[in-house]
């Protein structure tokens, strides 16, 4: 993977839905972009503060001339879509890395696919709809949302080639229309493959739905971090191939620590989304806050998120 950031320019920025902005992101001198697959993401690099914010493509990975980004205005994140909305207009020049994909859509892997999206969650199951539009594959987006009025992408779905496929379901619009997500997905058939994305409460739901899948058939993407750290506490690291012992307070994370101790780990989302930072752990109780890493993983113990994760006691780092 290239690590290369690119250059792009808004083409256009506009109004989706309440609350919610689309950008459409090209190359400044007209040229194709790298490719994309159904369900990458790309990190921007917020024009003011110089943060980063990872956002889903939500468009088809057919197209190469341009990336395009839905962005919810959300009040409660970290200030990173407030700055997006508050201050990136036509025009302008943003800094971004390549696409990368941690929720890969398995084209070959079942016969049919169930999509469910919660809010914005949609942007890459949008993507993967039309990826398996174009396939032929069979498959059905279920989109939930809070009311029409605040709904992405409803006219674009509705007119799409795979509108049959798209059901919708408003909270604000009658009992009959919500999804009953335990029926969903307690009555598909086998070799069907489920792709979920949206808040927390909702990925709750459809995975607890879904737990006596295979686990291998269930696909997640989380786009809104936890950042509940009331319960972090402060452990020791130990780094393997000096011995030295560094103490990790409760309010900072391993990187931050280790970065200020000259012992650097790459990182790119510090939000434990994309596994840039995943290190080896040789020995102690890791506190898994990532979501990265399947529960296997996590339960293996053997590799740590040390963006976010953090650990109880001590902890033996391969470093
Ligand atoms: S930097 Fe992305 S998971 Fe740690």
């Amino acid at each position: 993977m290239t690590t290369e950031l690119l250059t792009v320019k808004v083409a256009k920025r506009a109004q989706e839905a309440a609350g919610i902005i689309t950008l459409e992101l090209v190359d400044p001198a007209g040229n194709d972009l790298p490719a994309f697959t159904a369900g990458s993401h790309i990190d921007v690099h917020l024009p003011k503060t110089g943060t980063l914010r990872q956002y889903s493509l939500w468009n088809s990975p057919s197209e190469t001339h341009r990336y395009c980004l839905g962005i919810l205005r959300d009040p409660d994140s970290r200030g990173g879509s407030l700055e997006i909305h508050d201050s990136v207009k036509e025009g302008d020049l943003l800094k971004i890395s390549q696409p990368r994909n941690h929720f890969h859509l398995q084209e070959g892997a079942a016969e049919q696919f169930i999509l469910l999206a919660g809010g914005i969650g949609i942007t890459p199951l949008l993507s993967m709809a039309q990826r398996l539009s174009d396939l032929g594959k069979a498959f059905e987006l279920h989109y939930c949302s809070r009311s029409e009025q605040r709904t992405a992408f409803v006219d674009q779905l509705k007119s799409s080639a795979f509108a049959a496929n798209v059901k919708f379901h408003f909270d604000d619009a009658g009992d009959e229309q919500l999804l009953d997500i335990p029926s969903l997905v307690g009555t598909q058939p086998e070799a069907t493959s489920l792709y979920v994305c949206g808040p927390q409460g909702f990925m709750d739901a459809v995975i607890d739905a879904a737990s006596n899948w295979n686990p291998t058939d269930v696909h997640r993407e989380y786009f809104s971090v936890n950042e509940d750290h009331e319960n972090d506490s402060s452990f020791k690291v130990i780094i393997n191939s000096t011995g030295q012992v560094i103490d990790i307070p409760e309010d900072s994370s391993i990187t931050e620590v280790l970065e200020e101790q000259g012992i650097d780990i790459p990182v790119s989302c510090e939000q434990g989304v994309c596994g840039t930072c995943m290190t080896t752990v040789i020995e102690g109780d890791i506190d898994h806050q990532d979501f990265f890493l399947t529960d296997p993983e996590k339960e293996a113990g053997d590799v740590i998120l040390p963006c976010c994760s953090r650990a109880k006691g001590t902890l033996v780092l391969d470093l």
